[in-house]
């Protein structure tokens, strides 16, 4: 029997905000195909204030809907499982850090489940998730392709690859931002006023990206580009090797994918 709506939301907080706005803004999902369950007033009311129905019954999503989005805290699913044992689940996608698709199957009964990793940027349209949707036939893949495609670049990965994704793209976006803050101290520390360290570190960082997604070139043969023999460019290289830049870079991941292993269930 069809349902009424395509996509049930459990969960209406800061990601299914902007996965639901990507979605219907690129065309994947209008206003009306959509539920969104929540406990809290103030999220029923943003989601109403879209032309978007809301309950704050989760059951509702999950008999009314084809797919069931679970985008509530890893540390709430518990509660909301028990409280949903013995429904018929539609097709699940989970984008909880950390819960197995065993884990969730376990807690819910539920049968096929799509697990996703998206990240912050999503929330501009930027993101960049990986998905295992391994079991689920082509159609629903596709569908959870499109919903994350429109908030940004997908990739397809292996369940157990996703720990690693965590520590990556996951918590990536940390890693960016902390690089960009000592790379501007560190240009005021030369005498740059704040608003010209932050222009020149962002520019720089856009047109470094640019340049690698476009040159045509190897990362080792921009570096190249870059360090004339006995330059400056040679110099800061230097002094990263003697840092050990790239190994506290790869400590750090290595880091995060242990913390990620540790709080799967
Ligand atoms: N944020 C990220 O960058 C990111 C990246 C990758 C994955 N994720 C995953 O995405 C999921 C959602 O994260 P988020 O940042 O969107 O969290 P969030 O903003 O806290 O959203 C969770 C929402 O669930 C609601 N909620 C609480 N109890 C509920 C219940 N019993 N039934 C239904 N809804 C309930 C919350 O309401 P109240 O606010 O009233 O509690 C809130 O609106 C998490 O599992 C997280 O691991 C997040």
């Amino acid at each position: 029997m069809k349902k009424k709506y395509t996509l049930g939301v459990i969960g209406g907080g800061f990601m299914a905000r902007a996965i639901l706005s990507g979605a219907m803004t690129k065309g994947i999902l209008s206003a009306e195909e959509i539920l969104v369950c929540d406990p809290s007033a103030e999220s029923r009311t943003y989601f109403e204030k879209c032309g978007i129905d809301v309950s704050a019954d989760n059951a509702d999503a999950v008999r009314r809907s084809s797919y069931l989005l679970f985008s509530i805290k890893p540390q709430t699913f518990p509660e909301v499982a028990r409280a949903l044992q013995g429904q018929q689940f539609p097709i699940v996608i989970s984008i909880m850090a950390g819960k197995t698709k065993a884990g969730i199957r376990a807690a819910t009964g539920a049968g096929k489940i799509a697990r996703v990793m998206p990240n912050l940027p999503c929330s501009i349209g930027a993101g960049m998730s990986a998905i295992d949707a391994s079991e689920l036939p082509d159609d629903a893949r596709n569908f959870v392709l499109g919903l994350f495609l429109s908030v940004g670049e997908v990739i397809e990965t292996e369940e157990d690859q996703l720990n690693a994704v965590t520590a990556v793209s996951g918590s990536g976006p940390a890693y960016i931002y902390l690089f960009l803050r000592a790379f501007i101290a560190a240009a005021q520390e030369q005498g740059l006023r704040h608003d010209q360290a932050e222009t020149l570190a962002f520019q720089t960082m856009e047109g470094g990206l640019a340049m690698t997604k476009t040159s045509g070139k190897t990362l080792d043969e921009l570096i190249a580009a870059v360090s004339s023999k006995g330059g400056t460019t040679i110099a800061a290289l230097q002094s990263f090797q003697k840092d050990n830049f790239e190994q506290s870079i790869a400590r750090a991941v290595a880091a995060a994918a242990k913390r990620a292993e540790e709080l799967s269930e």
